[in-house]
C-alpha cells in the first residue's frame, strides 16, 4: 500500500526538483534573446547605435515599461518602435523593462562633455528636480536624463512642446513654457551631465 505511493512521490518530486532547476535558466535566456533585436538600435554595450535612439542601458525600470507600454497601447507613437513591441505581450514587455534597467549606465561619450555656463540654465532647470532629481539621476516614475544625448533629448523636449507626443499630463506644458532655445540650452547641459 506504501509502496506505490512512495514511488509516486519520489517520481513528483524529482519532476518538480528539474522543473526548479530548470525554469530560472530558461526565463533568463528567453528574455536575454528576446533582447537581442534591442541591442541592434541600443547598442551591444549600451552606448546606442546613433544620437536619435536613446540610452536605455541602467534606465529606470519603471519608466522603461510605461514607455513600452505606452508605445504597445498606442498612448506614445514612433514609427520605429509602435510596430516593434506591438505584438509583445505586456509581462514579457515589463521583463525587457527590468533586464535592460539591471544594466550599467554606458559611459559618455567625450562628444556629449559641451559646457554650458551656469548661468545659460540658471533658474530654468531647477523645478525640473523635483520630478527628475537632483543630478537628473531620475527616479521611479521620471527617468534617468543625465547623459542622454542632445539630438534625443532635444527631440523629445520639442516632442512634448509640439504635441506629437502627449503620453504624460505635465511635460507638454512645462516643455512648452519654455523657449526653443532654452530648450536647446537644457538639451546640451543635460547631454553632458
Ligand atoms: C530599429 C531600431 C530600434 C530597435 C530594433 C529598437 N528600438 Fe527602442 N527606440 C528606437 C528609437 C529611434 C527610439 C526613440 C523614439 C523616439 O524618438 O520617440 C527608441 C525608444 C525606445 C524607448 C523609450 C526610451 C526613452 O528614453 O523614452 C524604449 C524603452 C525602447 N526604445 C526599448 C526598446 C526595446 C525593449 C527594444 C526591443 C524589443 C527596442 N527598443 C528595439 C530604436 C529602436
Ligand atoms: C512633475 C514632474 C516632472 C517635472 C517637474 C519635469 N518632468 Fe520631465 N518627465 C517627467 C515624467 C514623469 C516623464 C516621463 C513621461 C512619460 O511617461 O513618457 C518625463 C519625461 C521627460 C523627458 C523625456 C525623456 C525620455 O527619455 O524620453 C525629458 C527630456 C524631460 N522630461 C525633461 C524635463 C525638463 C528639462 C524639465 C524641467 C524644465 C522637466 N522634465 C520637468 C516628470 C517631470
Amino acid at each position: 500500500m506504501n509502496k506505490p505511493i512512495g514511488l509516486l512521490s519520489t517520481i513528483v518530486s524529482v519532476a518538480v526538483l528539474c522543473g526548479f532547476a530548470a525554469a530560472p535558466a530558461r526565463a533568463a535566456d528567453d528574455v536575454a534573446s528576446k533582447a537581442e533585436v534591442c541591442s541592434a538600435c541600443h547598442g551591444q554595450n549600451g552606448t546606442p547605435v546613433n544620437t536619435v535612439t536613446p540610452i536605455i542601458w541602467g534606465q529606470q525600470s519603471n519608466y522603461l515599461y510605461k514607455e513600452l507600454h505606452d508605445f504597445h497601447s498606442g498612448a506614445r507613437v514612433n514609427a520605429t518602435m509602435s510596430p516593434l513591441v506591438k505584438d509583445i505581450a505586456l509581462p514579457d514587455l515589463r521583463q525587457l523593462a527590468d533586464y535592460f534597467a539591471a544594466k550599467t549606465w554606458p559611459a559618455a561619450p567625450a562628444a556629449n562633455a559641451a559646457a554650458v555656463p551656469p548661468d545659460a540654465i540658471a533658474g530654468k532647470i531647477e523645478m525640473c528636480k523635483a520630478c527628475h532629481q537632483a543630478h537628473f539621476e531620475g527616479g521611479a516614475p521620471a527617468p534617468r536624463l543625465a547623459g542622454l544625448s542632445y539630438e534625443y533629448l532635444l527631440s523629445a523636449m520639442n516632442n512634448f512642446a509640439d504635441g506629437e507626443r502627449t503620453n504624460n499630463l505635465d511635460m507638454p506644458g512645462f516643455m512648452k513654457a519654455l523657449s526653443e532655445s532654452d530648450r536647446e540650452t537644457i538639451a546640451k547641459y543635460l547631454a553632458g551631465l
